[in-house]
């Protein structure tokens, strides 16, 4: 029986590989990540919630890692997709006979619920904790950045008589012990930035209660650090600094510097508002600062971060060529905004909350990294194109 224990968490794209080499020699934990993020759609967080919840009955229902993993990649590789969250993981039930209704049940009872708290609170009192994702450990080592290769740290902790197959294939290249993992820091890498701008008549029909008058022109929820899988880059952590000195962690010095520019300082609430009746402006840019710029080329300078992402909206039609009232397939909004930008955006739907009618929500535009002057050059396609509700180039959806 091998004892190494090897955790966790998503992306889950390389467990397949772990899988077909150890199958129930390794146990899996599961934490709960965030892999998206959403400006103000509070609805992403519960469809997201929703999967998770689903991931957790899977676990728990089929404890057997070969069955619980294979609907999870399932779901995960749906969800890259952006297909909706009911029908993904339903399909991936269908598709490897798991029953859908014993699912449903732990779901809908509030049990998957309960087990997502508690799969939740294992991940954060993880010894030694948690830095990102994913998080590998084996004999409560972790294995950083070394991840990929953590068969070679699972067959060297092996001390059972019988190593598994995967263990000789790769047993001349092993290391005397395992106790000397190199522990490299974490420099989060940077691939690309993504523009996230809202579209409020549509943003404050489905998922926000919204300050009157909606504004009717695209308004910036943030510019978001990317890496290369698409996947936000983590912000600041003081355990595994990605920057050097610390950068502004506080609102005092964020807010003096902001407003010691006037011009920016002026335009900001404009064209970066929060359009939630109850929100504040500068807690809006705050928090988006601290999630998506404390660890991108732009930490060491939040004033150039502002200015340039008030500078890419600048640049842009309000409407992006887009007809109010209108109905477009999702293909015709990329090509429409294409003409525009010469890149390809990422389209993100959102359902009207009365009507279910499918709007278009948010819209990404995909930069490649700043030059040395923090300008950014012209926009570049981005790599996922649908994102959200939609998930197919013919979804209709409503431009109100
Ligand atoms: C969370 O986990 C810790 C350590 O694993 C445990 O001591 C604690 O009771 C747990 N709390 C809840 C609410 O499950
Ligand atoms: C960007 O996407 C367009 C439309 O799909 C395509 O024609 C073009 O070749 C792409 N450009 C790059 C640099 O990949």
């Amino acid at each position: 029986m091998l004892k190494s224990i090897a955790r966790f968490t998503t992306p889950f794209f390389i467990l397949m590989y772990i899988l077909s080499l150890l199958t129930n020699e390794v146990q899996f934990l599961f934490g709960v990540i965030t892999n998206y993020s959403f400006c103000n759609n509070v609805q992403h967080g519960e469809e997201e919630r929703h999967l998770n919840t689903i991931h957790s009955c899977v676990i728990h229902l089929w404890p057997d890692a070969k069955e619980h993993l294979e609907f999870i990649r399932c779901t995960e590789q749906q969800s890259l997709k952006g297909a909706p969250v009911e029908a993904l993981w339903k399909g991936c039930s269908e598709k490897l006979r798991l029953n859908e209704e014993i699912i449903n049940k732990c779901y809908t009872a509030g049990f998957g619920y309960k087990l997502l708290l508690q799969y939740a609170n294992e991940t954060a009192h993880l010894k030694p904790p948690q830095e990102y994702v994913p998080w590998v450990v084996v004999n409560n080592q972790p294995l950083g950045q070394d991840f990929e290769n953590f068969v070679k740290y699972v067959c060297q902790a092996y001390k059972g008589d019988h190593k598994p197959a995967a263990c000789n294939a790769q047993s001349s290249n092993l290391s005397p012990t395992i106790y000397t993992l190199p522990q490299p820091p974490v420099i989060p890498v940077v691939d690309f930035y993504k523009l996230a701008l809202q579209w409020p008549p549509s943003v404050c029909s489905s998922t926000l209660n919204c300050k009157l008058p909606i504004p009717t022109e695209f308004k910036i929820c943030g510019i978001w650090a990317q890496d290369a899988h698409d996947m936000p880059v983590p912000p600041y952590n003081a355990r595994k600094p990605c920057t050097y000195p610390q950068p502004i962690l506080t609102r005092p010095p964020l807010q003096q510097l902001l407003s010691g520019d006037i011009a920016l300082w002026n335009q900001l609430p404009t064209l970066w508002p929060d359009l939630v009746l109850i929100g504040s402006d500068f807690e809006f840019w705050f928090k988006e600062w601290m999630k998506h710029g404390t660890c991108s080329d732009f930490a060491q300078h939040p004033l150039s971060y502002f200015q340039s992402a008030l500078q890419l909206r600048t640049n842009l039609n309000s409407a992006m060529g887009l007809t109010r009232g209108s109905t477009y397939t999702v293909q015709q909004v990329v090509d429409t905004v294409f003409r525009f930008i010469g890149a390809s955006p990422q389209i993100s739907c959102s359902k009207h909350k009365r009507t279910n009618v499918l709007l278009l929500g948010e819209l990404f535009i995909c930069n490649g990294r700043p030059r040395p002057s923090y300008i950014f050059g012209r926009p570049q396609n981005c790599s996922n194109l649908f994102y959200g509700r939609c998930n197919s180039g013919s979804d209709t959806i409503e431009f109100p």
